[in-house]
């Protein structure tokens, strides 16, 4: 073992955790990024070099990598409650009445703001983040460590002297702005938008890949805490106590948190930020009043589901009233029909609404909507605003009510409504403009064949002009047909012949992603790329020989054989195939190339260096191994990556399996003549 070595990687974690600090909860940039990538970079380098120093804490984590299947329950050790809510002073009256008629000393109320997220609990054993836990029942909850060391807000390390145990109590959630970012990054790639930033952030903490985690953003908002030694007095105590750990909690100077001594107090609070809280860089959903004397809340106690010390009070969301001029009826790509208002331009909190989501023909019947009604618009955590209702006393006599439409208004198909479906489908999928365009634009998307050079304004323009009616049409492109267009520079012409000259090279489950037949996402291409070594064995799969395919059900099978039943979608996938493209699966070019692995079985985690997982796992089969992903008894080698999962290792060490880094690994593989071979056909090397 390299000592200085060692050093380094524990100097440089104390040092990025403290710049993360510095960034993250006091807003101070102390080193440029550039630097402070290049000692992340010199930390990620020395760890993959040395994955017997790993730790789950380092701020390598952050990037996240780790891929959670399934998210373990966990019971908590201290029930997570919910609020009580309250909606006018009268309530407030009644809650400060109960209070009081417990208790009989002077006391005061601490208000701070109900952040709009997603309650998590998060523990440290001796000063280092172990787990993290979704609310779930209240009882118990879902382990989401992995992904909640990704927010940069939340300390993987504390700072000073820490507690031997400290749990933590807090709301995950997104910044508007941070959330916004994501939309614009969805409405480029052509994926539906997220609408609401609460239900978001679920079901980020929710994603199986926690580097997906690490890119989107999330804060966390602290609200309590739990010692087992409670020597704190007060709410607020709580939070100056957090600080010094290095946890980010609310301001006094912000007013995020202030101490008041009665309803009059409280209700100051609450109006000050019913105006203001539009201003606020995240959302809330209304206040939260709390006993600030942590021995009186003991006093006063919990119900089974609520504190009797603390209850929420919330903003009602906003709404205004306008005039519903039309309804006019979107095209998916997929041909689903959305039926969208059109109104009568009307501002709310800051914005001019001109148009809102009726979502679809059950929703049209529900709110009865007829033409010229005034209608009431909301908006609330969602960013496109809705409908929720209709004023009927200002209905006009005799207006007409609006009535779903039967055929498609661009290509006039009829439409079908297929039972247990909440939409209208217009099936003329290969001639519908919308869905031709929208085909397009999803097949030349980032995680699909991640064309540069063009995005779905160019796919418009080219489908405008007539020069593509169909994703092969894009290989038929010529410098030519695109420098008469408007804003067509020769480099931009460039950019995008090159961009399609290139994702030739995709490989076949991009392709067959990109094809996008419904109900083929990303990961079930990989999983159909898997079984199929090409695509003519894909296109002449049965419905039972389909079904039989991992994550593959019934449904996704379904439209499969729909797909390659119509000559139409045949004729697409020859015509790319004429072009260049290979749909092929990888393992179709196998050769066994030494046997020094010897039907091993290799498990390998985390990522490298030179080499992809994939071309690791290929590898290794080439040299007679057999990959496998979880550590077992079985095992006879890991291989150990960066970031790699920290439970993988601890098995991997409970049974004793000889675990080798990249470098070692490649070493051996490559070096297969000499003495490192003979010392493993010795049985020497595991
Ligand atoms: S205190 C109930 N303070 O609101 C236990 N909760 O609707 C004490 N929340 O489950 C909670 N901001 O997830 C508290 N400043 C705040 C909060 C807050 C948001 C959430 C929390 C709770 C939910 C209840």
């Amino acid at each position: 073992m390299n000592k200085s070595e060692t050093d380094r990687i524990l100097q440089l974690r104390e040092l990025i955790h403290s710049y993360n600090h510095e960034y993250y909860i006091n807003s101070k940039s102390i080193i440029s990024d550039y630097e402070f990538d290049l000692l992340l970079k010199e930390l990620e380098k020395l760890e993959n070099k040395h994955p017997e120093l790993y730790d789950a804490n380092s701020p390598t984590k952050r990037v996240g990598g780790d891929i959670t299947k399934s998210f373990p329950s966990v019971m908590h050790q201290y029930p997570m409650l919910s609020l009580n809510n309250s909606y006018s002073k009268e309530d407030m009256v009644d809650f400060d009445e109960r209070i009081r008629k417990i208790i009989d000393v002077p006391f005061s109320y601490i208000c701070e703001l109900k952040y709009d997220g997603v309650a998590i609990s998060i523990i440290y054993e001796n000063g280092q983040l172990s787990k993290a836990v979704t609310r779930g029942d209240g009882t118990k909850g879902e382990d989401v460590t992995n992904n909640v060391r990704t927010i940069s807000s939340v300390p993987l390390v504390l700072k000073g002297n820490a507690p031997r145990k400290l749990e933590v109590r807090g709301e995950i959630m997104y910044s508007k702005a941070a959330f916004q970012d994501l939309n614009l990054q969805r409405a480029k790639e052509q994926l539906p938008l997220f609408s609401n930033p609460r239900n978001t952030a679920s079901g980020t903490l929710k994603l199986q890949d926690s580097s997906e985690v690490a890119k989107r953003k999330l804060d966390c908002f602290l609200y309590a805490v739990f010692l087992e030694d409670n020597h704190i007095e007060k709410v607020y105590d709580q939070y100056y106590y957090l600080n010094q750990f290095g946890f980010k909690t609310p301001s006094i100077k912000s007013r995020y948190v202030e101490e008041v001594f009665d309803v009059n107090g409280i209700m100051d609070f609450i109006s000050y930020w019913h105006s203001k809280r539009e201003d606020l860089p995240f959302e809330i959903d209304g206040i939260v009043i709390k006993v600030n004397e942590l021995a009186i809340q003991n006093e006063i106690g919990n119900t089974s589901k609520s504190p009797r010390w603390a209850i929420a009070y919330k903003y009602k969301a906003i709404q205004v009233s306008t005039i519903l001029e039309d309804i006019i009826y979107q095209v998916g790509r997929t041909g689903a029909i959305t039926p969208v208002a059109k109104l009568n331009p009307v501002e709310i909190s800051g914005t001019i609404v001109k148009r809102a989501s009726v979502h679809n023909a059950d929703q049209m019947i529900k709110l009865d909507l007829c033409y010229q009604d005034t209608v009431y618009v909301e908006k609330g955590g969602e960013i496109i605003p809705k409908i929720i209702g209709v004023d009927r006393t200002k209905r006009l006599t005799n207006s007409k009510s609006f009535k779903f439409i039967d055929n498609c208004p661009q290509c006039d198909s009829k439409l079908v409504r297929e039972d247990g479906e909440v939409h209208h489908y217009c099936l003329n999928s290969n001639f519908c403009p919308p869905q031709i365009k929208g085909k397009i634009i999803h097949f030349i998307g980032r995680k699909q064949m991640n064309i540069d050079g063009i995005g779905s304004e160019t796919i418009d323009q080219l489908y405008s002009a007539g020069l593509i009616n169909n994703i092969a049409d894009l290989y038929t492109l010529k410098k030519e047909d695109l420098l008469p267009l408007d804003r067509m520079a020769e480099k931009s012409v460039e950019n995008i012949i090159n961009g399609i000259l290139e994702s030739k090279k995709a490989p076949f489950n991009k392709i067959l992603f990109g094809l996008g037949i419904r109900f083929v996402g990303e990961t079930v291409a990989k999983k159909l790329t898997a079984h199929f070594q090409n695509i003519n064995q894909l296109r002449t799969a049965t419905f039972e020989e389909l079904c039989n395919i991992d994550e593959v059900g019934g449904k996704i099978a379904e439209s499969i054989v729909a797909y390659f039943k119509l000559d139409f979608n045949n004729e697409i996938v020859n015509r790319l195939l004429g072009f260049g493209l290979i749909m092929e699966s990888i393992q179709s070019d196998f050769k066994l190339k030494s046997t020094i692995l010897d039907n091993k079985k290799i498990v390998i985690s985390g990522a490298f260096q030179n080499i992809s997982r994939e071309g690791l796992k290929k590898l290794i089969e080439e040299n007679g191994g057999k990959n496998s992903s979880s550590v077992s008894k079985a095992t006879d080698i890991l291989v150990a990556g960066e970031n790699m999962g920290p439970s993988k290792l601890e098995k991997a060490n409970n049974f004793k399996i000889k675990i080798l880094n990249e470098e070692e690994f490649l070493k051996l593989i490559n070096q297969q003549n000499n003495s490192d071979a003979k010392q493993y056909e010795q049985g020497e090397l595991f």
